[in-house]
């Protein structure tokens, strides 16, 4: 998975996201969301001289883009990304490979650690924990056994039982949050992805592929994104709630604008229209809305 992704050649090194599947940071209405984010913790910072907006896996800095035209030039907007820097952004946008070692501010990372390699168990007709192995056509076979980590992951997460049960280990998903936490001296830390808590885990999990925006089979050979769901309860964050939730307690309303309004100002309807069909799509429970936010305030 790391390889197929993030290698010489993978699909991250090629492929623009927005190419494959559609994502809340590349709409404007969840950048708004996120600008009002920003404020609350500018201000329970106490509004610091300088406060760092850092969007890790900024793809192709959509978000920064948008929150370039909605928050002032006090934000310092950092996109960290392998990927080369686009030629359309803006030049206040900042863009690296690396996080700062320590900065105040907002820390976002909207579906990073869906995309944050990880195995996938599988119990096998004994009853034995083994990793599951796949080659490069996507043939898969049980592996060695599981160490002790990830047996102790799963047994506090994902409990299997019977043979042929399987599951993913979001150790490495744990572990992306705590690095990219440790860095945030004062502020908020946000990560956006699609998850299950453990009264609802997916039988057999959720690894799957996606190209050209239809899911394929998860074949490690570059050719698609490969992506798993985040166990997101397992996330060390210190609030976990649906997209949806999160949005309405931010002040976004999804209402379509009275009909009035399109005989009096019909140029302010369309564009009232166009913002609640917009911020429906993000908390549509069937769609984004059903991402899971998962916050720190430090
Ligand atoms: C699914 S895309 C999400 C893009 C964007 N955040 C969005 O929601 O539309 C994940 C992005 O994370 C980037 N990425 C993955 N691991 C990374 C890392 N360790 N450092 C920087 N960027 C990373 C990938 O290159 C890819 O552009």
């Amino acid at each position: 998975m790391e390889r197929a992704l993030y290698g010489p050649g993978g699909f991250y090194r090629r492929e623009l996201p927005v190419h494959h599947f559609s994502t809340s940071a590349q709409t404007p209405a969840f950048a708004e969301a996120v600008a009002q984010l920003a404020d609350e913790a500018d201000e329970r910072l106490g509004r610091p001289r300088s406060f760092a907006v850092v969007d890790v896996g900024a793809g192709n800095g959509d978000l920064l883009f948008h929150l370039s035209e909605l928050l002032d030039d006090r934000a310092r907007l950092i996109a960290v990304e392998l990927r080369p820097r686009p030629r359309h952004l803006p030049e206040r946008i900042e863009w690296r490979r690396r996080l700062p070692d320590a900065f105040e501010g907002l820390l976002i990372a909207c579906e990073l650690l869906d995309n944050v390699p990880c195995d996938r168990a599988l119990v096998d007709e004994d009853g034995r924990l083994r990793y599951e192995e796949v080659n490069r056509d996507g043939a898969t076979r049980a592996g060695g056994r599981l160490d002790e980590a990830d047996e102790q992951w799963l047994a506090a997460w994902w409990p299997l039982r019977d043979p042929g049960e399987r599951a993913e280990i979001g150790r490495p998903r744990e572990a992306r949050w705590r690095e990219l936490t440790e860095r945030l001296v004062r502020g908020t830390a946000l990560a956006v992805d699609y998850g299950h808590l453990g009264s609802d885990r997916p039988e057999g999990g959720t690894m799957t592929g996606f190209k050209d925006g239809r899911s394929t089979e998860p074949v490690p050979d570059g050719s698609c994104d490969i992506t798993a769901h985040v166990a997101v309860d397992a996330i060390p964050a210190d609030r976990v709630e649906p997209q949806r939730d999160a949005l309405r307690a931010l002040g976004l309303n999804a209402t379509r604008p009275p009909m009035s309004l399109a005989y009096r100002d019909p140029t302010a309807y369309a564009v009232a229209l166009a913002n609640a069909s917009a911020t429906a799509r993000l908390m549509d429970p069937a769609g984004l809305g059903a991402q899971w936010w998962m916050r720190t305030d430090r």
